[in-house]
């Protein structure tokens, strides 16, 4: 019996495992219960009495033996599988991809904060309005071809609910709601049956501009729009307004700016004019005045609305502007850095 110890003393201690499962079964065969010493154990049972304490040493030494050299194969498998998971804190982070804002959010913000500056609010009505508020209180005359199925998508009758086709639907909600003084800016947006093509679609953004109070004059339009146009566009910039014609405004201008690109010199950009048209703008009419609750002999006020992706596309250079509704990754990762 004490041969057969040794013998297995002799086996397990050159004992070596390749893998964690090898070692596994090393301690099946050696160590479960019917493994080669538990065997012995059982063996032992028969051992005669005068041996029994000589052998049963012997018999414990091999079993503990087995047990820490078994133990100690597994436990090497163990640290180097954990080690491979370990994390290197001296290795690089991975870097976040950062996403960036839509231009027309950009464009929007920077109007927004140019009329903060000037004291502007602010502020922002429904999309989905009524004739009242897009047309009839802004002093559109029933036969107005804007009233036209062409140009408007019409959604209901009687009630009348329709897709507003400009921001000025929110002067008429700013002036119910409000007395003079006024002085606020409306971001949002609009919707035109029209064909989409590379220079128009049916959904785009506007920005407008409302100022009511006592002597509001002429001058301030001119004043406030040429602050805006030099503060957006840089201070060379130059302004000019051309009589044009809006229900809701008495005089109507339609303001251009001197062409960024080419400096005034004329290049394809403003088509060698010189000049890019940007927004449409007016002292508002007395009747819009009247309409909203307003006393137009007491007050009086300008108003000007300008379109954001137009206004994007000169800054931007944009040349379609289907780019800014497609969120094409390519195109919108353009912007990451700029502000
Ligand atoms: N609402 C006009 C448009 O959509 C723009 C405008 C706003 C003109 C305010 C004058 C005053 O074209």
């Amino acid at each position: 019996m004490l041969d057969k110890i040794a013998a297995l003393q002799d086996e397990i201690r050159k004992l070596t495992a390749e893998n964690a499962a090898q070692a596994e079964e090393l301690r099946i065969k050696y160590l479960s219960k019917k493994g080669l010493v538990s065997v012995l154990f059982d063996e032992f049972k028969q051992v005669a009495p005068p041996k029994k304490k000589a052998v049963g040493m012997a018999l414990n030494q091999l079993k503990n033996e087995a047990q820490s050299s078994i133990q100690a194969l597994k436990e090497q498998f163990e640290n180097s599988e954990t080690k491979s998971t370990q994390v290197d804190l001296s290795a690089p982070g991975s870097s976040f991809a950062l996403g960036s804002r839509h231009p027309l959010s950009l464009v929007r913000n920077q109007i927004v904060d140019i009329f903060a500056r000037l004291g502007f609010t602010v502020a922002e009505g429904p999309e989905i309005e009524d004739d009242w508020h897009v047309f009839s209180a802004l002093n559109f005359p029933p036969e107005h071809p804007a009233r036209d199925m062409q140009d408007t998508f019409f959604i209901n009758k009687d009630p009348d609910v329709l897709l507003r086709t400009h921001t000025s639907s929110v002067q008429v909600r700013v002036m119910e709601q409000q007395q003079p003084p006024i002085r606020a800016i409306f971001p949002g947006r609009v919707f035109r049956n029209e064909a989409i093509s590379a220079r128009a679609h049916c959904i785009f953004h506007q920005v407008e501009g409302l100022y009511v109070a006592e002597d509001v004059s002429f001058a301030d339009l001119k004043q406030t729009l040429l602050y805006f146009a030099r503060e957006f566009f840089g201070e060379n910039t130059d302004i000019r307004l051309r009589p044009s014609y809006f229900p809701f405004t008495e005089p109507s201008a339609e303001m251009d700016v001197s062409c960024s690109i080419c400096g005034g010199e004329g290049c394809n950009v403003c088509k060698h004019t010189g000049w890019l048209e940007i927004m449409g703008c007016g002292m508002v009419d007395p009747n819009v005045l009247d309409a909203c609750g307003i006393d137009s002999n007491k007050y009086s006020g300008f108003a000007f609305g300008m379109g954001i992706e137009r206004i994007a596309m000169l800054k931007y250079q944009v040349k379609d502007i289907r780019l800014f509704f497609e969120n094409d990754v390519r195109f919108l990762e353009q912007f990451t850095a700029a502000e």
